[in-house]
């Protein structure tokens, strides 16, 4: 247990071992669960508990800490990960209420099966003193899920937005000190988690912008002590703002499809255009992410298998589609043998995506000089794009 401020701490399960989140999320960083315990002259209160693997790491602090009473248990998020050691606290503190939202509720009674009993409903804006702390609570839905929640400690201008700012990054230290790694770490959250509900996050902000906040305590990775710089990242994270660069993600299994994203990529560079290239069957899938959320052009290269797409091209497209990055063109390039709906399987994958589909470059087996010469008019027709949105010289 570690003090942010008098009376307020912060209890940290550090995961530093964890691979993967959902079975989908790659961890390569590791990550934590933080709760927070907030201790008022009358009532105790703790935000959030800790994923149920670290159970006991969080009734181990409690117990050094001597901590024999807490009267609220505050649930932002029904997630397991912040939710799942709810009925663990319940059992130790049995006086204590679950204080949330009336669809967090509900969520936590359907997954945790926790007695109804043991609830206090509240509404947004509702406040709860504690004596000398003030707790004032604020609905931010689709952070990343229906029922998201937050905390401003109104005394600290503390806020508590659970997985909303948060990062999947396990440090010792308590604070976003190193903040080049804090803020890849932070994007990496962003664009694995919150980057499909964009549109809600804008909203989010402009509502949380109301308050006056000198520390973000996120319930994953660092606390922000200057929670600006991670604040004006948001904004530009959810802006529809894209930048100059491409997205060249592929797989090749008999080097065609290769040597045209390498030309391609020749091409693109020599234009100005950065170009952000991943080789599907190595990359870590939130890399590919984290390109998605600037980037104003995709381009899918895939060779023809099984009369489709390559299954890691057609897994790429699948995810991206669902992450919904503000992106604004799209293409695919690659190669076939003989036939095949390479192209079709593709386009339908990216359905969600709002993007301008520009004409795919297709070689038939190893390309040759005409294909070379229709990725370099590819090419062109991109940096054209560009320029049209204002984003290329
Ligand atoms: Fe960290 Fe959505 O749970």
């Amino acid at each position: 247990m570690q003090q942010l401020r008098p009376s307020v701490y912060s209890i940290r399960a550090i995961d530093w071992d964890r691979r993967l989140f959902d079975e989908l999320i790659p961890l390569p960083e590791g990550t934590t669960y933080n709760a927070y315990l907030i201790a008022g002259s009358e009532k105790i209160a703790l935000l959030d508990t800790v994923d149920p693997t670290k159970t006991d790491t969080l009734l181990d602090e409690l117990t050094a800490r001597e901590i024999d009473r807490i009267d609220y248990v505050v649930s932002h998020h029904a997630e397991q990960d912040h939710s799942g050691s709810i009925p663990n606290v319940l059992s130790r503190y049995p006086s204590a209420r679950v204080v949330t939202n009336a669809k967090c509720k509900s969520m936590l009674t359907d997954l945790l099966n926790i007695d109804e009993k043991r609830f206090t409903t509240i509404t947004d804006g509702q406040t709860l003193p504690l004596g000398g702390k003030t707790l004032q609570f604020f609905d931010i839905p689709w952070v990343h899920w229906p029922e998201t929640m937050c905390t401003y400690l109104q005394e600290d201008r503390i806020l508590f937005p659970c997985d909303f700012f948060g990062s999947h990054l396990a440090t010792s230290g308590l604070f976003a000190d190193d903040e080049p790694l804090a803020y890849e770490s932070a994007k990496r959250y962003y664009a694995e988690i919150m980057m499909p509900f964009r549109p809600v996050i804008k909203k989010n902000l402009e509502k949380l912008g109301k308050l006056q906040i000198d520390m973000i305590a996120p319930s994953h990775g660092p606390v922000y002590p200057r929670p600006q710089a991670i604040i004006d990242a948001y904004k530009d994270w959810v802006s529809d703002d894209v930048k100059n660069e491409v997205v060249l993600a592929y797989v090749s299994m008999h080097e065609s499809t290769k040597r045209m994203v390498e030309h391609f990529a020749r091409a693109l560079i020599h234009r100005n255009i950065t170009v952000r290239q991943f080789n599907l069957v190595s990359t870590d899938l939130g890399r590919l992410a984290i390109a998605l959320v600037d980037a104003a052009t995709i381009i899918l290269g895939s060779p023809t298998v099984l009369t489709g797409a390559h299954p890691q091209v057609a897994y790429a497209a699948f995810v991206a589609n669902a992450l919904r990055p503000k992106t604004k063109f799209a293409s695919i390039i690659g190669s076939f043998g003989w036939g095949g709906k390479m192209v079709e399987q593709l386009t339908g994958l990216l359905g969600n995506m709002k993007v301008e589909l520009i004409d795919p470059v297709i070689a038939k087996g190893h390309p040759k000089d005409e294909d070379f010469h229709a990725l370099d008019r590819l090419a062109d027709q991109i940096l054209a794009k560009h320029k049209e949105i204002g984003i290329a010289g």
